[in-house]
């Protein structure tokens, strides 16, 4: 068996706290060497908990740490410059979602991966999740879908706290953080909608100061016919994850842990449950990586496949500022 992986952790956070840093621990393909945090308290704790060197500069640690990949869990606005360090070194990318803050930037950051030969995967861990696999097979006995809906709520008590209240560092509000998930479900099982039409708001915390929307009802439509939503908030409980597409034959529902098809009633046909729902995602979604730095595995996540959500997401924002609507494929590079 091959030497493991050599792995960063980028961006100290919730997410790499919760996630990243117990995986590569747990995981088989790859090893954590060093961490990274502009902030130096951050990045001493966590070294010290890790046992690895700690860095506050992320050019520094490529060049001393030698990791073959980064995982990269910074708010929004900082990915950029972490992906232009990691190409300038020739070192690989794990992004956690979004890909980028704009369509332009995903543009652009797709041709830098392209021109430097790096890999980069996105972190859009339901992927390598076999339930949301097994929704592909599922769909296939439902005739053509005609309706879908999709909801995914959860409440945040200070929806203007830190850089996910601010737009501008968020590269929009619950719709690109927490949506992107839902996004990326819609486009892997049906594809980019023709015409969206959103509506957001940032009122949940009457007089807290933020502009990033806490909630956003995006409807789409499809020129095959298919047309439905997705509500998305990040103030609105409970928490709730659900994705239903509907077609002549019936239904198939994907919730968290849990994907049923129903038949045109509504009585459940066959349903598949994983428990724990998440019981190893982040450390197969790490492995997986390596398989793809291997050249064993298909990236199914790279920078091209995810220039439909930040056309998604743009045509979503142009919507809402113009109250008409937009086709995302006009986004497209
Ligand atoms: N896949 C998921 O389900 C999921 C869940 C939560 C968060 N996320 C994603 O993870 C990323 C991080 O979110 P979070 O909730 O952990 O945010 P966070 O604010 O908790 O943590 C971000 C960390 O990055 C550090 N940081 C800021 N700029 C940096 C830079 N230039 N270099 C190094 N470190 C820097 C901050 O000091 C902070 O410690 C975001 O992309 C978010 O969308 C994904």
């Amino acid at each position: 068996m091959s030497m493991p992986k050599r792995a960063a952790v980028v961006g100290l956070g919730g997410q790499a706290q919760k996630d990243h840093l117990p995986a590569l621990a747990d995981c088989r393909l790859a090893e954590l060497v060093a961490v990274c945090d502009v902030d130096p308290r951050r990045a001493a704790t966590q070294a010290d908990q890790w046992r690895v060197p700690g860095f506050t500069d992320l050019t520094r640690l490529l060049k001393e740490a030698r990791p073959d990949f980064v995982v990269a869990a910074v708010p929004h606005h900082a990915g950029r410059a972490v992906i232009e360090a990691c190409a300038e070194a020739g070192v690989h990318v794990m992004k956690e979602k979004p890909f980028a803050t704009d369509a332009h930037e995903a543009v652009e950051l797709a041709a830098l991966c392209g021109k430097t030969g790096i890999e980069l995967m996105v972190t859009v861990q339901r992927r390598f999740h076999p339930l949301y696999a097994a929704a592909v097979d599922l769909l296939e006995h439902i005739g053509s879908p005609y309706l879908v809906e999709g909801r995914y709520t959860f409440h945040c008590p200070d929806p203007a706290a830190g850089w996910r209240g601010r737009a501008e560092l968020a590269g929009g509000g619950c719709l690109a953080d927490m949506g992107y998930h839902l996004i990326d479900l819609l486009i892997w099982y049906l594809g980019l909608p023709d015409r969206v039409l959103a509506d957001t708001s940032a009122a949940a915390a009457p007089g807290a100061d933020y502009d990033a929307e806490d909630t956003a009802l995006v409807h789409l439509a499809y020129d095959a016919g298919l047309y439905g939503s997705l509500l998305v908030s990040r103030s609105a409980g409970p928490k709730t994850e659900r994705l239903a597409i509907t077609g002549p034959h019936g239904a198939v529902v994907v919730e968290r842990g849990m994907v049923r098809r129903l038949d045109s009633a509504g009585q459940v046909l066959e349903s598949l449950v994983r428990e724990p729902a998440w019981p190893c995602a982040a450390a197969t979604q790490i492995d997986y990586f390596c398989r793809v730095l291997d050249g064993t595995r298909p990236n199914p996540s790279g920078p091209a496949e995810h220039l439909p959500h930040a056309a998604f997401l743009a045509a979503a924002y142009a919507s809402q500022a113009t109250a008409r609507p937009a086709d995302p494929k006009e986004y497209l590079a």
